[in-house]
Formats: C-alpha cells, sequence, structure tokens
C-alpha cells in the first residue's frame, strides 16, 4: 500500500486555514489532524513547514488539442503543465480533430487520457446541429457535461438552428455548457471593420467586434432558454459586467440550474494590455474594459461567478503572429493561472479560502463530481503545496506547455507551486516533473 504523509501544512480549505498534517493511504486521503506521525518505515514524509496545502484545481474548461491539433498541445503536455500550475483535474473540450462529437471519438479521448494524462481527466461531448441522438446517449456518470457553441470560436462548431438549440435543452442528460457570442452581431462588427483596415484590424478593435452586446444577447437568449425548458445551464467565460445580472448571487451553488464561470485571462488583463501583448491575448471572448475586469472579480466576490477556469486554449507563436483576421483566438494558462490568482491574493483582492472555493470546491459541487476537490476524509488526495513567498519569473524555459510561450511571459509571481499529488502520488516538485505513470484516473460523478 502507498503511504504519504504531508507534515505542518496550513490547510486551506472549506472557509478556514489550519495548521495541520495529512496522512494518505492507497491515494486517499485517510487522516487529517494536528499531529500524525508516521507508524511505519514506509511512508513516505514531506515536510510543509511554511507552505499551504490546498485541494488541486478543478478546471473545467481547457483544450488540450488531441486529436488532430497537436502541433499545439496534447493530452500529455497540456496534463502535464496543468500538474506544474496545481491542476489536478480537467474538463477538456470537443473542438478538436475530429470534433467530439460521436460517443465513439469521445470514448476514443477517454482512452488516449488513460494513457498519456498526468492529471485526472474528462471530457465535454461537442453538440452540433445534427447529433441529438447522439447526446442524448451520453452517461451522465462518467461525461462531465456537454458542450455547445452559441457563438463560433476555433474549430467552427457553431449551433445555430433555434429548434434544435430547444430540443437539445430539453433532452440533454447532463448539464449544457455554453459558449456565449451572438454570431451576427461579431460578424456585422467584423465586417465594419474590414472595409476600413482590411484583415490588418488593430487588436485594440477585438472587444469591439466582439462585444459586449455580443456576449449579453447570446448569454441572455441562453439563460432564457434554460428557463424556459428547465435545462441545466453553465455559462462559460463571463467576460462583460453587464452579464453579471443574468445569474442569481443568493442561491447555495448546489441548488442553482444556471450557474456561471470566469475565467483567469479576464480577471487578469483588461484593454489596456492589447498594446503590449497583441494579439497574445485575443481570446473568445475578449478581453474588455476595466470596469468589466472588476465587476468580473467583484461578481466571483459575491457569488454571481461560480467558478474559476482557464479555458486553456494554445496556438503556436507563429499562429499567433498572423494578421488579427488570421491570428487565432486563445492561449495557454493552465500552468499559471494558480500563481496569478495567489498574485491577486497578495494584492489583497481574493484570499485564500474564496480561491480554493471558487477553483476547487464550486467545481467538484457544481459538475457532482466524486469524492474530490475538499481535502477531507475519505476524499481522493489531489492536494498542492504552495510557497507564497518565493518568486519566480515566467520565462521560455520554464513553460510546459506545447506553445512555449505565455500570455504571463516577463511576469514576475510571488508564489509558485512547490508540489503536485494527484490521487496521492507525487507527480510534481519544484519546477520538475516525476518519472510518468498512469496515476491519473476518468472522473466519476455523483448523478
Ligand atoms: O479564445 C478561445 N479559444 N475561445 C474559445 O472558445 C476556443 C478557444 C480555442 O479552442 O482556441
Amino acid at each position: 500500500m502507498r503511504k504519504v504523509l504531508i507534515k505542518n501544512a496550513k490547510i486551506v480549505n472549506e472557509g478556514k486555514i489550519q495548521d495541520g498534517d495529512v496522512f494518505i493511504e492507497d491515494g486517499i486521503i485517510s487522516e487529517i489532524s494536528e499531529s500524525i506521525s508516521a507508524k511505519s518505515p514506509d511512508v513516505s514524509i514531506y515536510d510543509a513547514e511554511g507552505t499551504y496545502l490546498l485541494p488541486g484545481l478543478i478546471d473545467d474548461q481547457v483544450h488540450f488539442r488531441e486529436p488532430g491539433l497537436t502541433h499545439k498541445e496534447c493530452i500529455e503536455t497540456g496534463s502535464k503543465a496543468a500538474v506544474a500550475g496545481g491542476i489536478t483535474t480537467f474538463f477538456e473540450m470537443p473542438n478538436t480533430l475530429p470534433q467530439t462529437t460521436t460517443i465513439e471519438l469521445l470514448e476514443e479521448k477517454f482512452k488516449l487520457a488513460a494513457e498519456t494524462s498526468w492529471a485526472n481527466y474528462s471530457f465535454m461531448f461537442g453538440g452540433t446541429n445534427d447529433n441529438l441522438s447522439e447526446i442524448e446517449k451520453i452517461d451522465p456518470k462518467s461525461v462531465a457535461a456537454l458542450k455547445l457553441f452559441l457563438g463560433s470560436s476555433t474549430g467552427n462548431m457553431l449551433v445555430d438552428n433555434e429548434k434544435v438549440l430547444e430540443q437539445i435543452f430539453k433532452k440533454s442528460p447532463v448539464i449544457i455548457a455554453v459558449h456565449c457570442e451572438d454570431e451576427q452581431t461579431i460578424k456585422d462588427n467584423l465586417a465594419e471593420c474590414m472595409e476600413r483596415y482590411g484583415d490588418d484590424i488593430p487588436i485594440e478593435l477585438h472587444p469591439k467586434i466582439r462585444s459586449e452586446e455580443a456576449c449579453y444577447k447570446s448569454s441572455s437568449k441562453a439563460v432564457k432558454l434554460a428557463q424556459k425548458t428547465g435545462a441545466r445551464l453553465h455559462v462559460f467565460h463571463i467576460s462583460t459586467a453587464k452579464e453579471l445580472s443574468l445569474f442569481n448571487s443568493k442561491k447555495a451553488l448546489k441548488d442553482k440550474k444556471i450557474t456561471a464561470e470566469v475565467c483567469i485571462h479576464h480577471l487578469w488583463f483588461n484593454d489596456s494590455d492589447y498594446v503590449n501583448k497583441g494579439t497574445f491575448i485575443k481570446w473568445n471572448p475578449a478581453v474588455k474594459t476595466k470596469k468589466d475586469q472588476e465587476a468580473l472579480l467583484q461578481g466571483l466576490l459575491d457569488n454571481h461567478l461560480d467558478v474559476l477556469a482557464t479555458d486553456h486554449a494554445p496556438h503556436t507563436r507563429e499562429e499567433k503572429k498572423n494578421v488579427y483576421t488570421k491570428a487565432p483566438s486563445g492561449g495557454p494558462l493552465v500552468q499559471h493561472a494558480l500563481p496569478a490568482l495567489l498574485q491577486m491574493y497578495h494584492q489583497g483582492k481574493i484570499s485564500l479560502e474564496k480561491i480554493v472555493e471558487k477553483a476547487c470546491h464550486n467545481p467538484a459541487i457544481l459538475f457532482q463530481i466524486e469524492k474530490r476537490g475538499f481535502i477531507r476524509e475519505g476524499f481522493k488526495a489531489d492536494l498542492v503545496l504552495v510557497d507564497l513567498n518565493s518568486p519566480w519569473a515566467v520565462q521560455q524555459d520554464n513553460i510546459f506547455s506545447k506553445c512555449k510561450w505565455s500570455p504571463f511571459e516577463g511576469t514576475t509571481f510571488k508564489s509558485r507551486v512547490t508540489h503536485t499529488f494527484v490521487n496521492g502520488k507525487l507527480v510534481y516538485k519544484n519546477f520538475k516533473h516525476q518519472p510518468f505513470s498512469k496515476i491519473a484516473e476518468r472522473i466519476t460523478f455523483d448523478r
């Protein structure tokens, strides 16, 4: 039996920070208390003095590009970057090549992950205008959710047939996660800009093209449809202040039927950053104004927004260097989301307890994940140690994502992830991964 003892940690969990030890047997947390002694010589002991122990982060939205787009990323490299960033579970998106739009293709991805993933995994099934019969076959106990693009983005998976959409909302056996941006609004705005600039549109106009109006129109439509049909809706990557009013901040998360996510880039960047970062911070939805950025943080703190994720979506440096219309949207984020959140903690913007609530506990509650997301006896030992006072600079040679760039390049973070445990096994320590072992598991859901 594998036995691990983490001693002298400051444990951040369920709204509290407490000193203590954690004992792990065969990947399961078996004891948490003030002081635990190793009862036998075969226990691996980690002295966590001076560091904080968090549940591993659960990232409900990543694009690891496999199959088909593996020049940008693959499950192995994406998950390797994830564990270096303290993310121990990810849900991967269906806009791969081929797209994940049949149960057979979905199961192929699970097979790939079982062989190569460093972190626990699930995948979202992709809905289209014509695969309702497949959607109905999704197993809620072993598949994270259904993903719908209500605005087209990388991979062109737009669902724009209104009748089909209503049927999907009525019949989906799982949570429906949506990308909301109104297609016609974007098309009109883009056409106007192209008339003036051709393909070389100034990047500062990205949030005017993929505008607040485009976001609100689409998000409010999705929310209305969910209210009409009773569907369980989760709206991805909210990027504007205006959309916050669509979400209920009073209900307990477990009782909400409509929930929302915010991503790290929308909390970190605003439109003043386009001048320096250019297309390297081009995302769909776009990074918007400082006012939006501040409102999103407030919305996270006051529970209009339920979970924090990355939308990790790498493209190569060369692809990103293209002119506006040809530069794809998206960027790598899994490795740096937690250090960035901890930076926000140092800036007094968010507490450690809130980070853990939104990035660890809440994804587990929202998706009804079995036995993860909390530091509790009987739960899987997905754990992260962070040192809050150990500055490091993001640079090309310490980036694990295959694309080897980051929107955070040049940033010095005050905090670092020192250790990551997946199912009780140390997989990453101080910028080095341990030898690969197939320790990651397919996530199961209590539904
Ligand atoms: O910026 C984005 N990039 N937004 C998405 O919705 C998709 C993603 C990608 O896959 O590149």
